[in-house]
């Protein structure tokens, strides 16, 4: 695709940048669309965060992804905030209005139970509780997705219980904190379970956990995408649980921004799964 002198750009910023999968996500819908438009990698120092959003509407940029480390501190930066990213304490998504204002967003959430939907259409906020393994921002962000849609309750297992207690202190009513060695009797009624930590991760120590008392019909998502197949997901479809893995989560939440700064709504199909996970 030729990049003219009309075209729209827009990027991810991150510290260090280079792991983004971002820039072939958002490369391979800029080609299909035939947008003439750009996506790039922008590497900023923390310390350099407020300037370089600042400088997004005087370099014509349509607006940007964060990733790590910028997610939180961008929400003090931005001019306004939607309500997912206020809840989730995190803006993903910037975008440059008419007037140079920077509007925040977080997308996670949309896409995090945008891909559930799509992945197991029968399943139902109203089957009953999650159990989310895990208490950072990755687990926040499912569980104002699952409250949001009326799940009875979202129960947080985590390492360091002080941090699931502290996000059901945040987020309220319909939500629990239980310690690690509780997990088999979180799960026994459970109708989600989703992995928001990193274990399992290439590279990280795998997530040891047993599924004996984890109903067979309850859905098993994990986060982690590589590797795609994560030993958790393994044993829970070799049992019969149908299982979400994590890419999809990644694809669909670049949608609401594709659709803002390029001005088509992309669809996340077979050869966009398979453009992100070329090396
Ligand atoms: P993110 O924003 O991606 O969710 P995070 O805020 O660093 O990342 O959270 C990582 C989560 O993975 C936490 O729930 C963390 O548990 P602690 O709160 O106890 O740190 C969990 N995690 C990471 N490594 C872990 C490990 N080796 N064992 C158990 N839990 C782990």
């Amino acid at each position: 695709m030729r990049i003219t002198g009309k075209a729209k750009l827009a990027g991810v910023m991150g510290w260090p940048v280079e792991h983004s999968r971002s820039p072939q996500l958002h490369g391979h819908w800029l080609s299909c669309y035939r947008i003439d438009g750009a996506y790039l990698p922008l590497p900023v120092n923390p310390a350099d965060l407020q300037a370089a959003l600042r400088a997004l509407p005087k370099l014509g940029f349509a607006g940007v992804n964060l990733t790590i480390p910028h997610k939180e501190a961008a929400v003090e930066i931005v001019d306004t905030i939607d309500a997912d990213a206020k809840r989730i304490g995190a803006v993903n998504t910037v975008v440059v209005g008419a007037d140079g204002q920077l509007a925040g967003s977080n997308t996670d959430a949309f896409g995090f139970l945008e891909h559930l939907r799509q992945t197991v259409s029968a399943w139902n906020a109203a089957d009953g509780p999650a159990v989310i393994l895990g208490a950072g921002g990755a687990a926040r962000g499912a569980a104002v997705a699952l409250l949001d849609v009326g799940v009875p309750e979202v129960r947080f297992v985590n390492r360091t219980v002080a941090r699931a207690e502290h996000l059901v202190g945040d987020l309220g009513g319909r939500t629990k904190a239980f310690a690690v060695p509780d997990l088999n009797d979180v799960i026994h009624d459970a109708a989600l379970l989703a992995n928001t930590t990193s274990l399992g991760m290439t590279g990280q120590p795998p997530l040891e956990m047993s599924l004996d008392t984890l109903p067979t019909q309850a859905i098993v998502y994990d986060i982690v995408y590589t590797p795609l197949q994560t030993p958790l997901l393994a044993a829970a479809r070799a049992r019969g649980n149908p299982t979400v893995d994590g890419l999809g989560m990644l694809l669909h939440q670049a949608r609401p921004g594709f659709e803002a700064w390029f001005g088509v709504a992309p669809e996340v199909t077979a050869a966009l799964r398979a453009a992100v996970l070329e090396d």
